[in-house]
């Protein structure tokens, strides 16, 4: 009972912060609420948000007869990406009732794509078992109190031999108390745009994975080309601050950026990687 309990109320810290943050988010990062893949240090940002997609596109054998579940699906940039590019049909299911109204706003303008979106706790869903060939969580299992329970749902949310793509950060090595507690002031700002994360370990996916019978497990480091994301959101934030700050809370925007300025870091320390996991 303990247990329901917390995982419930990480639920809610972590919807709180999503629905506080998201207007700011996609002021900032545009339709993907993710960091960016980038084959060349000349690419938009736009551009590797959309090569992330498409590498998890491949990666889940996407093509047009592909039904899609979008797990955390943001504003709806990835599963109108799918959609669009794929000509897939896609369920987007969000916690937040805020992403979800902005989302819906973009498929107005979209009557052509395939997309449904649903407000739903991934936790708690009420799809049918079996209803998808791919599952995507980009940057949403992080922020799932009970990563185990939610592989496991997955596992019977998606046919016998359909694919989970994860795309998301993982624990690579604890930073050091000393650096830690340097950081004390980007790490609230962190809680505070994001919620209560799991920050898990990779090695430890790859147990509750096969626990949940997703037989064949990959997983792909792609901290270098993810890394140039967050100079970007830094610069951009940089040059457009006091449009930001008028047009939200400053204190948010503040948060924000330390938010990114602490992700850099723990990228390019080595303390975190960001991985793409696919699992059969
Ligand atoms: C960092 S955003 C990423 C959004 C989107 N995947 C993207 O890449 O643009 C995390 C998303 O996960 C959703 N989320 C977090 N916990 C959830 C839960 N328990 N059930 C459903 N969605 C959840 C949030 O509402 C948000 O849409």
């Amino acid at each position: 009972m303990a247990a329901v309990s917390k995982v419930a109320s990480v639920t809610q810290e972590n919807l709180h912060a999503m629905d506080r943050v998201t207007a700011l988010y996609q002021d900032v990062m545009g339709e993907d609420l993710h960091w960016g893949l980038f084959a060349d240090t000349t690419d938009t940002l736009h551009a590797a948000q959309k090569c992330l997609i498409d590498h998890i596109a491949e990666s889940g054998g996407v093509n047009a007869a592909t039904r899609v579940l979008d797990i955390g699906c943001g504003v709806g940039g990835t599963a109108l990406h799918l959609a669009r590019r794929y000509g897939c049909p896609v369920v987007g299911i969000t916690n937040s009732a805020v992403g979800l109204e902005i989302a819906e706003r973009r498929l107005r303008n979209c009557a052509e794509a395939r997309v449904e979106l649903r407000l739903e706790d991934a936790l708690n869903t009420n799809l049918p078992d079996q209803a998808f060939d791919v599952a995507v969580c980009i940057e949403s299992i992080s922020m799932i109190p009970d990563p185990n329970a939610l592989l496991r749902k997955i596992r019977r949310l998606v046919r016998p031999g359909g694919r989970l793509v994860i795309a998301d950060s993982f624990v690579h090595r604890m930073m050091p108390a000393g650096e830690l507690a340097q950081h004390a002031q980007e790490i609230k700002a962190l809680r505070l745009i994001f919620g209560v994360g799991t920050y898990s370990k990779l090695e430890d996916y790859v147990p509750l994975l096969h626990g949940a019978e997703f037989k064949e497990v990959s997983c792909l480091d792609v901290t270098s080309q993810v890394l140039p994301t967050a100079d970007h959101v830094v610069s951009k934030m940089e040059r457009d601050w006091s449009a930001l700050s008028s047009r939200h809370d400053p204190q948010l925007v503040q948060a924000f950026l330390q938010s990114w300025t602490f992700g850099r870091r723990v990228f390019a320390g080595g303390f975190s990687n960001y991985s793409i996991v696919r699992a059969v």
